[in-house]
């Protein structure tokens, strides 16, 4: 089959690239842009590693094609942090040490940015709820839960001050 042309932002920078019509949206961020934050730990679709934001909504990027984020923005882990500065959600996870292989890390922390979007002071059972279709092997989410919600403190103040 042939090659199809798209064009996609990713962390604030365009691409246009040739692909085949086949290949996932995360084959496409990390073997041809090398954006090798974004991880793959399963090929059912189910543990989030993958997860990026596309128009600043979590999707998990095995689940779709690289061709369907024709057009789009995508933002990955590694565009988060702004000016050599870490965002609020990455500084929260390291605080509160809400990793250890890390391995989920970065899906962890696009699919709880969306959270926040969502809901901007969640409860513990809101974060648990919305980050279902996460999974960390390490953690037992306890620390998650709590860096989500530092963040969600730190961001309100922000808009607070
Ligand atoms: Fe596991 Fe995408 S790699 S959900
Ligand atoms: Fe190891 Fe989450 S920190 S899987």
């Amino acid at each position: 089959m042939g090659r199809t042309s798209i064009t996609v932002n990713v962390d604030k920078v365009d691409y246009t690239d040739d692909v085949e019509p086949r290949m996932l949206l995360v084959q496409y961020l990390r073997e041809s842009l090398g954006k090798t934050g974004t991880l793959i730990g399963c090929d059912t679709s189910n543990c989030g590693a993958c997860t990026v934001h596309l128009d600043g909504v979590s999707v998990k990027s095995c689940t779709m094609l690289a061709i369907q984020a024709d057009g789009h923005e995508v933002t990955t882990i590694e565009g988060l942090a702004q000016d050599g500065e870490l965002h609020p959600m990455q500084a929260a996870f390291h605080e509160c040490h809400a990793l250890q292989c890390g391995f989920c890390t970065p899906g962890m922390i696009m699919q709880s940015i969306d959270l926040l979007n969502e809901h901007p002071n969640p409860d513990e059972q809101t974060v648990r709820d919305n980050l279902e279709g996460n999974l960390c092997r390490c953690t037992g989410y306890q620390n998650i839960v709590k860096a989500v919600q530092t963040a969600a403190n730190a961001t309100s103040e922000e808009g607070a001050a």
